[in-house]
């Protein structure tokens, strides 16, 4: 192939000028962790002010007489994004609520058993480990281990594992260790056939992926908004699918118990909801720079990125390096003895990596040696990630 065409060796053009400067990020920061807290450009916060504002005017009149509307409002672009109806969908803070209520809602069994992989987000392993344990269900990891060649490699280790004690699967979307892209649909159409239900953590696949939640045929679908929509900290949601609604509820059970999905999660208490109204002001903003463009960068920038890091840093790729398994995010082995450091050496790195380089990315032990995650939003350019490959080689040097 022409390299000159080849996206995994030659970045992509930013798809509009200076977008950097649209966000609130430090100027002097090569900024390549999105993935973990996102990242809101200065608009969407000025948007989340304005709301702050008016519900500190009419604190009655928004929070009390019309919250219903303003909230079914604020849901109904998320709706149309992940191709839901906006009854079917409650938000929550963030993933981890999402992810809980579903698991307090579980009608476990002694012996049941709770089903996720190695690649699982850690507090996920720790609320499921938790469930099983009220039970006396069971806690299992299956390991899917890397290298990865291929989508049909992970669906079959995953599908191989499944016992008849298997109730409950959750799978994420997007991994969080390993940023690959898992195939979840081929996963829940298994698991069908074989009555398990499944949990997909989608924590980070809105606006990275293209939704339509219930094509994916899961019973419970968990998602962030702050990572890659850019919405304010704070606004993450939970889909149900309407055959699993009667037994869910949130995890904070308020006025609202037992008439339904969307008025319990529109109501679990006094709070502030700014966050959530200002949902539709994120989407707007990057539905103007247009999702598939957006898309289509960032996973152009993450597919160039690990190779990039990939021989730079002379390390084996954990998934084929033309990008058939990212998203918008990559995971690298860090090269030669940074690889084996221990956690205080880890965390001490890191730190310096911000520290005294300006460049944020997470550090984190994979499979026993420690990995590397690139984030690739719309606003990053490739010379931060040279910048990284830089700093670190020159670190493995020492
Ligand atoms: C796969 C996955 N699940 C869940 C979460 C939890 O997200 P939050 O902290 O917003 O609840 C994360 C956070 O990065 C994640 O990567």
């Amino acid at each position: 192939m022409d390299s000159q065409l080849d996206p995994s060796t030659s970045p992509p053009a930013p798809i509009a000028p200076d977008l950097r400067s649209q966000w609130m990020l430090r100027p002097d920061v090569a900024f390549l962790n999105h993935g973990s807290f996102g990242a809101v450009p200065r608009a969407v916060f000025e948007e989340q002010e304005r709301w702050r504002r008016r519900l500190e005017a009419e604190p009655i009149e928004l929070i009390g007489r019309r919250h219903p509307a303003l909230i079914e409002a604020a849901k109904e672009p998320l709706a149309a994004m992940l191709r839901v109806r906006p009854q079917d969908v409650g938000l929550v803070t963030n993933a981890t609520e999402g992810v809980n209520a579903v698991l307090q809602s579980l009608r476990l069994a002694p012996g049941d058993e709770l089903l996720t992989t190695t690649h699982v987000y850690n507090a996920v392993r720790m609320a499921m480990r938790h469930t099983a344990s009220r039970h006396g269900a069971t806690y299992r990891e299956m390991h899917v281990p890397t290298p990865l060649a291929s989508a049909r490699q992970i669906a079959d280790t995953v599908v191989g594992a499944l016992t008849d004690r298997t109730r409950f699967l959750m799978i994420d979307h997007v991994t969080s260790p390993t940023a690959i892209v898992f195939p979840v649909a081929d996963i829940v159409a298994a698991c069908a056939s074989r009555g398990v239900e499944v949990l997909i953590d989608g924590a980070h696949a809105p606006g990275m992926v293209e939704l339509d939640l219930p094509a994916l045929g899961a019973a419970w679908y968990a998602g962030n908004l702050h990572k890659w929509t850019c919405a304010p900290k704070g606004c993450g949601f939970i889909w149900v699918r309407p055959d699993r609604q009667a037994e869910f509820h949130p995890t904070v059970v308020s006025h609202n118990y037992g008439t339904g999905l969307a008025p319990e999660f529109n109501w679990q208490g006094t709070r502030d909801t700014s966050a959530w109204l200002t949902i539709p002001a994120a989407l707007a903003f990057m539905e103007k720079l247009g999702w598939p463009r957006i898309r289509q960068h960032n996973h152009a920038l993450a597919t160039w990125a690990h190779r990039m890091l990939c021989e730079r840093f002379g390390v084996e790729p954990l998934s084929p390096l033309d990008g058939s398994l990212l998203g918008s995010t990559a995971t690298v082995r860090l090269p030669g003895a940074l690889a084996n450091l221990d956690e205080p050496q880890m965390r001490a790195l890191q730190q310096d990596l911000y520290t005294s380089e300006r460049v944020e990315v997470p550090l984190f032990p994979w499979q026993g040696a420690l990995h590397l995650r690139v984030s690739c939003a719309v606003y990053n350019r490739p010379d931060e990630y040279k910048r990284l490959g830089d700093v670190i080689t020159r670190r493995a040097r020492v």
